[in-house]
């Protein structure tokens, strides 16, 4: 059963909820296409059709998600696109156009921080939808529209397949969008193949828990810090493998935009620090390669994560290829077991991190 909640043989729902995200590929591809065509409803299509800018506001995960999905929004709809992280929006607002549209990616749908702005924006009479994994949550109920990511209940705090899902159904909404406005960008991006690629990308790197293991030993067993770099879509995963590994392991662990190493944060490069690199995309892959060997020059400890596209025959992890614009649905299983094994390693209840709590219901 695909919402079955129990943890059936699996000691922590963290790896069981990793393990069901090529599954959740497969039914949002289900749910929301016919034919190699995506299905919305009319009413939101046409709302989001007429929209001046985008306006993804969120929290925690599902920001790192909306990072990923703004590149999706302006290079298939070609409406410009900002997202921004609820708890400051709420009270700094930019400028907008003339038919802003707002999109609340949210998990649980009950964050207050995000509830807050919904608020707002309803009260200026601006059209929203919420992406959620609640269906009957308090703002999914409120926005205008709802889409749901029918990743099935996610019960371990760190999240994992509800990410993947926020970004390939963002991925599908924009794809639907841009056919509808006539985009020539969505017309040539073949959303169902390309979910396809990623639903069997995520198994095979899933198929590797046990290199997965080692490599966490041997890069983070003893470690305090950590960082992960990359450019674009690679930055956006570094912020959020980052965050995996340091909300379940305490370890402190930081993404970095590889080119901006040199601009202050070069200098925490010890011996031995550990320094993960993502190159998956082909525009900035020299340039962030380039940056890994300038850390590794100090001292760093460096894992090369790249697509097979982009390696080379030292990289000790390798990415199937896909559109770089979904690149983090499949670099993202690799920051998730990195951190996975090095807090169960370290003997912590992976489901259930100190001080943190699933779904943030006061600002
Ligand atoms: C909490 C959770 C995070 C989550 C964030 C946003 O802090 O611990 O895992 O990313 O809230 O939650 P949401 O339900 O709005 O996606």
């Amino acid at each position: 059963d695909a919402h079955d909640t129990g943890k059936g043989t699996y000691e922590y729902y963290m790896l069981k909820e990793i393990d069901e995200q090529p599954a959740v590929m497969r039914r949002l591809v289900a749910t929301y296409t016919k034919d190699g065509a995506v299905q919305l409803p009319a009413a939101l299509l046409k709302a989001l059709a007429g929209a001046s800018q985008l306006v993804i506001v969120a929290a925690g995960t599902s920001y790192h998600a909306g990072l990923v999905g703004r590149g999706l929004f302006e290079s298939l709809a070609g409406i410009p696109t900002s997202v921004e992280l609820a708890s400051e929006y709420g009270y700094h607002q930019g400028l907008l156009t003339a038919k802003p549209f707002f999109i609340f990616l949210t998990q649980s749908g009950e964050t207050a921080d995000i509830r807050q702005v919904l608020v707002q924006v309803k009260a200026k009479g601006y059209p929203s939808l919420t992406i959620t994994n609640v269906g009957s949550s308090t703002l999914a109920r409120e926005a205008d529209y709802a889409l749901e990511l029918h990743a099935g209940p996610e019960i371990a705090v760190a999240s994992t397949k509800a990410y993947t899902a926020q970004v390939a159904l963002q991925a599908l909404v924009a794809k639907g969008l841009g056919v509808a406005l006539g985009q020539p960008a969505a017309t040539a991006f073949d959303v169902v193949h390309q979910l396809g690629l990623a639903a069997a990308g995520q198994q095979a790197l899933i198929d590797q828990k046990s290199r997965l293991h080692e490599l966490a030993r041997d890069l983070f067993a003893t470690t305090r810090n950590a960082f992960y770099i990359g450019r674009g879509t690679d930055y956006y995963i570094s912020l959020e493998a980052a965050l995996k590994l340091k909300e379940i392991s305490y370890v402190q662990a930081e993404g970095f935009a590889a080119g901006e190493l040199k601009h202050g944060t070069i200098a925490l490069i010890e011996q031995d620090t550990p320094v993960v690199a993502i190159i998956t995309d082909p525009a900035t892959a020299a340039h962030t390669r380039s940056n890994a060997e300038e850390a590794a020059a100090r001292g760093a400890k460096v894992l090369f994560i790249a697509a097979r596209s982009e390696a080379e025959p030292s990289d000790q992890l390798i990415i199937p290829d896909i559109d770089p614009r979904l690149s983090p649905l499949l670099t993202i299983i690799p920051g998730q077991l990195l951190g996975y094994y090095t807090s169960y390693d370290r003997g912590y209840d992976v489901d259930k991190p100190r001080n943190l709590a699933k779904s943030v219901t006061v600002e």
